[in-house]
């Protein structure tokens, strides 16, 4: 089979490798993917895709199965137009996509199915927030409704925060649905991120899985993409993944199915273990990024043709066993991220950190005559694994520490159970 993946960071990478390593699989294609990819795919390049030049690209390349990585042409309806023309795609439709696209819709269609997520009220306009400061108590957690790449939600602390918050997000036309803000109770506790193989009312669980989103150690310092990430989470095995499975997926697919809408591809719950059960937190429509890197090098099986079963609609049941002991994956990012990363940086020392056992993904690199240089706010991701998450932690440093450019910044406890992600 040949394989199209969409996208150009490591998540996208991983995927690549994962499908370059299927038995079932004789070529893989990156759109546009980047240079470090050609280790295990041919690179289209070029920019953005749209998702008319998606399509274009897998009829050229004539793929058997294109994969969507990121979340944007999900949610503007590649799926869809890939079905209307009899394409095979691996993701959802943007109807279905709508849990990530939306805030506002998941919210409500969390509530409508029953599964425990956090309080909530929905503000449309300025006058609102005062009515959902006395219906939510501080600190809240106050989210933009579309798309932000990480970037649309606000703890706020303070009454003035919350206001500030507010206004920025209904008058900001960045975010989608302009004019709706959701403004829910903060939840405490740890974050972990599950995600499941979908089709309809079927779902297979991947190995649990947590990201780092802060820059600094100890879970400091300003939101970022993902600085690392480790699976399978302590204390949360296939066991405990299956508990939580069944509080959140059986119900919000039926709801999904209640309103005519058939969820094909990675569901990603992003979930909060409150001290009262674990809570929905938010739902993406594709893997997490950099939780994909850990994880894909660290399944027991050929997840592919699985992939392929759901875009056909088939299926088979069962989970997604990981391999024996822990997989983590540490962010090598660049000087100044996570706001503007500075770029034209010389890395070196790939190769020994591969000469170490480790896999490399790149995320954020160029190649320049003779050698790579940084392009990007997270630049690469070194992964390893090992019988514990000591050990695991311990091989991928050392394969990390090997990587040298000007500026690189990673955090020191990815894989630390606990710690403030
Ligand atoms: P979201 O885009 O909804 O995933 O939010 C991004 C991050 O904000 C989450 O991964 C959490 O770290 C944090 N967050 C979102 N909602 C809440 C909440 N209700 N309580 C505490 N933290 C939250
Ligand atoms: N790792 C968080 C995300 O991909 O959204």
């Amino acid at each position: 089979m040949r394989i199209l993946v969409v996208g150009s960071g490591g998540r996208e990478h991983a995927l690549a490798s994962a499908a370059a390593r299927s038995d079932a699989v004789s070529r893989v294609f990156a759109l546009p993917g980047r240079e470090g990819f050609r280790n295990v795919a041919d690179v289209l390049g070029g920019g953005a895709p749209t998702i008319d030049s998606i399509l274009a690209a897998a009829r050229s390349v004539r793929a058997d199965l294109t994969i969507v990585g990121p979340e944007t042409p999900l949610v503007e309806g590649v799926a869809d137009l890939f079905r209307s023309e009899g394409v095979p795609l691996f993701g959802p439709v943007a109807a279905a996509a709508r849990l990530e696209g939306s805030k506002h819709f998941a919210k409500e269609v969390l509530e409508a199915s029953g599964v425990p997520t956090a309080r909530s009220v929905i503000v449309r306009r300025r006058g609102e927030i005062d009515d959902a400061l006395r219906r939510i108590d501080l600190p809240a957690a106050v989210k933009a409704d579309g798309l932000a790449a990480g970037k649309g939600v606000v703890i706020a602390r303070e009454e003035s925060a919350a206001r500030e918050a507010v206004d920025r997000f209904l008058g900001d036309d960045r975010y989608d649905e302009k004019g709706v803000v959701v403004f829910e109770e903060c939840l405490e506790g740890e974050e972990l991120s599950l995600f499941a193989l979908v089709s309809g009312r079927k779902y297979a669980l991947f190995p649990t899985a947590r990201d780092y989103k802060r820059i600094g150690d100890g879970g400091k310092g300003p939101n970022t993409g993902g600085m690392g990430a480790v699976t399978p989470v302590d204390r949360f095995g296939a066991p405990e993944a299956e508990r939580i499975g069944e509080t959140l997926f059986p119900p919000l697919l039926e709801e999904l199915e209640r309103r005519g809408i058939l969820y094909e591809g990675i569901l990603y719950a992003g979930i909060m273990l409150t001290a009262g059960g674990p809570m929905v937190l938010e739902f993406n429509c594709r893997f997490g990024d950099p939780e994909a890197q850990a994880l894909l090098p660290h399944l027991a099986a050929d997840a592919i043709p699985r992939f392929r079963e759901v875009a056909r609609g088939e299926w088979t049941d069962g989970p997604f066993e990981a391999a024996e002991g822990v997989s983590v994956c540490v962010v090598l990012a660049a000087h100044g991220y996570p706001g503007k990363p500075r770029t034209g940086d010389v890395i070196e020392g790939i190769d020994e950190a591969v000469g170490e056992g480790a896999v490399v993904f790149h995320a954020g690199t160029e190649r320049a005559p003779g050698r790579w240089v940084t392009a990007g706010g997270r630049v690469l991701n070194v992964v390893a694994g090992g019988s514990n998450v000591a050990e695991a932690r311990r091989n991928a440093y050392r394969a990390a520490g090997r990587i040298r450019f000007d500026g690189v910044r990673m955090r020191g406890d990815i894989g630390v159970a606990g710690v403030r992600g």
